[in-house]
């Protein structure tokens, strides 16, 4: 998707902020734009304080000048505006492709509303064409692609470790755990593999973000197509 449809959704999510908000603050390419247009009124005057959802958005907050709190100080949030891998026509999602979808969870939990914003060809009729990150813990990662594996079987290949791309070394997660991509190519029932996924001692958190999002605006060549609120 070209940087201009990805601002344009980022821009509309960014005028539904209103003085006094307390904001989720996504990661990734489409939700940099987000920061980007919040700074930007934040500078003209708004009033928000925001929760990044990873190091990288901490890192930009600070540099547009957004107040900046954390969950401990504000468990509860009012708007979460967040990128996505995949959305379904029900608004579940798969995230974590740049692999913060731990704390991204953890934020779009503790807000009211979360609004996706996302190019239009992310929008699918059933997930899974995208690798589904999965967080582990490094104690027994061995023992953990095993069981995670077992609950795959018959659904696709091995999860994949994921690594650097500037190094071949393995991914570390913003809290100091490694990524299995799982490559599933269709995920029939949502609900019943992320439930097996939990039940997995070692894994920490799954990119299947089910009943989270209440929104989402699609960036298509046509203009923008909201769904949900
Ligand atoms: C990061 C994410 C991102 O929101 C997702 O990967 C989309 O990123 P982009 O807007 O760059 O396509 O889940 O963990």
């Amino acid at each position: 998707m070209s940087d201009t449809l990805k601002r344009a959704a980022a821009e509309r999510a960014a005028a539904l902020v209103s003085d006094g908000m307390r904001l989720g603050l996504g990661t990734g390419s489409t939700a940099a734009h987000f920061v980007a247009a919040i700074g930007e009124r934040v500078r003209g005057g708004l009033k928000v304080i925001g929760v990044p959802t990873s190091e990288a958005t901490r890192q930009q907050a600070e540099r547009e000048g957004i107040p900046l709190t954390t969950l401990d100080e504000t468990p509860e949030l009012d708007l979460t505006v967040d990128g996505a891998d995949e959305l379904d026509g029900q608004l579940r999602l798969i995230k974590g492709g740049g692999g913060a979808h731990l704390r991204e969870k953890i934020v779009a939990a503790a807000s009211h509303r979360m609004i996706v914003i996302a190019d239009g060809s992310k929008h699918v009729e059933t997930l899974g064409r995208f690798p589904l990150p999965i967080e582990v813990v490094p104690f027994g990662l061995k023992a953990t692609e095993i069981a995670i594996a077992k609950v795959l079987k018959g659904s696709g290949l091995n999860p994949d470790l994921r690594l650097r791309a500037k190094d071949g070394n393995p991914f570390v997660t913003d809290s100091g755990n490694l990524i299995l991509d799982a490559h599933l190519g269709r995920i029939e029932k949502p609900d019943a593999l992320a439930a097996a996924l939990n039940a997995v001692p070692g894994v920490v958190e799954h990119g299947l973000f089910l009943g989270l999002a209440t929104g989402a605006i699609l960036a298509t060549g046509e203009g923008l197509v909201e769904l949900g609120q």
